[in-house]
């Protein structure tokens, strides 16, 4: 395999995120403002074909799992054409999908008939209210619909993000992992991060450290489970579990150093880093007729521009001082 996608830290970029849309049927506390966000016009979003073309060249280039997400992937019409095609590419071992889940029950069949691999899927609360306080809309029953009908159709691997806030949902820890005691799923708790328009304050990040805290009174025996080095979520669970629990300790323990990812997003910009602002336009390059080596040249050029992390290793965010928040909203290319 050549070297576009290898940066100069040696860290190979197997793992592409694809963006499908800006727009969202929820409007989650801790991501976007209650108005919601400027929205690109259509015109400028990727069309089915570039984002199956662009695809097909980082597959060649060596990525072998895809990720859609949004903004809300389901709510893109041609969804289940986009995830049959890219299926079809060969060398592509995995398409998955991160949604809330709102819209997915008549959508499941035809995505998984179409070669849908896993499901992440998010869910901040099991309780309808806290829901709907922190979602600002009521999608409680179809999220949790689309989870049940995930697991029943046996989806191959079934993850629910809840990103904690503490004193908002922090009471429910201990449910959620009840829920993977029971349930072949992995429930996966989130460090809260800040960026523009969020409201992140230090006092609502639960670490880790006070998440486990946590669980180990409940489960003493709680065990950590080896994953891979680019996994975001650092696993566990304890004798008897039917699931897991996985822990994402973005802010308090970055995982930069085994980061196989790269994004691109609704509006075709190819983003290196998650926190980083290293954009180029993969849309208007195609746009302009842009020959293959080129193409590459371009791309092989912003991933070398990749930063080796996002900040300082034990404090990510400098976590005392707000004006280090992420100026960018990231519901566009989480
Ligand atoms: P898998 O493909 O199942 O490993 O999913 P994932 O955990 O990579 O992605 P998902 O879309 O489920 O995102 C869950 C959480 O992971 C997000 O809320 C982020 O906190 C975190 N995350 C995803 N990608 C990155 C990244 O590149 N950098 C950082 N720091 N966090 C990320
Ligand atoms: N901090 C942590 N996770 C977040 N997500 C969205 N905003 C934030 C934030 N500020 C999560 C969503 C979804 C995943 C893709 O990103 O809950 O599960
Ligand atoms: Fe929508 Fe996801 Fe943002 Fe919630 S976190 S508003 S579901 S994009």
């Amino acid at each position: 395999q050549n070297d576009t996608l290898t940066d100069t830290f040696g860290r190979r970029h197997t793992y592409l995120r694809i963006s499908l849309t800006e727009r969202c049927n929820l409007r989650c506390q801790y991501c976007m403002p209650a108005e919601g966000v400027p929205l690109n016009p259509k015109s400028k979003l990727l069309t089915t074909d570039e984002i199956v073309t662009l695809a097909k060249f980082f597959v060649d280039e060596g990525v072998t799992k895809i990720r859609l997400t949004g903004g809300e992937p389901t709510l893109r019409k041609d969804l289940v054409d986009i995830v049959g095609q890219l299926s079809a590419i060969p060398g592509l071992r995995d398409v998955s999908m991160t949604t809330n889940g709102v819209a997915l029950t008549k959508q499941l069949v035809p995505l998984m008939r179409a070669g849908l691999g896993g499901l992440n899927i998010s869910l901040d609360s099991l309780d309808k209210d806290t829901y709907a306080r922190m979602s600002r809309r009521n999608g409680f029953a179809k999220a949790m619909a689309g989870i049940n009908l995930a697991l029943q159709l046996g989806v191959k691997s079934v993850k629910v993000n809840c990103v904690v806030v503490r004193d908002e949902n922090s009471q429910e820890i201990l449910d959620f992992v009840d829920w993977a005691r029971t349930t072949p799923l992995e429930v996966r708790f989130i460090e809260f991060m800040p960026f523009a328009g969020n409201a992140w304050e230090r006092k609502t990040m639960m670490s880790i450290q006070e998440i486990l805290n946590v669980i180990k009174s409940k489960y003493p025996d709680l065990e950590r489970i080896q994953g891979n080095k680019s996994d975001t979520a650092k696993l566990y669970a304890a004798p008897g579990f039917q699931g897991r629990v996985g822990i994402i300790s973005s802010m308090s323990d970055h995982f930069c150093g085994g980061c196989n990812r790269l994004r691109i997003t609704a509006d075709g910009n190819l983003k290196v880093c998650l926190f980083g602002n290293s954009e180029v336009s993969l849309r208007d390059a195609l746009r302009a007729n842009i020959s293959d080596d080129d193409l590459r040249a371009t791309i092989q050029a912003a991933v070398r521009r990749k930063k080796k992390q996002h900040a300082d290793r034990r404090m990510p965010y400098n976590l005392t001082q707000p004006q280090n928040t992420l100026l960018v909203p990231i519901h566009f290319f989480i």
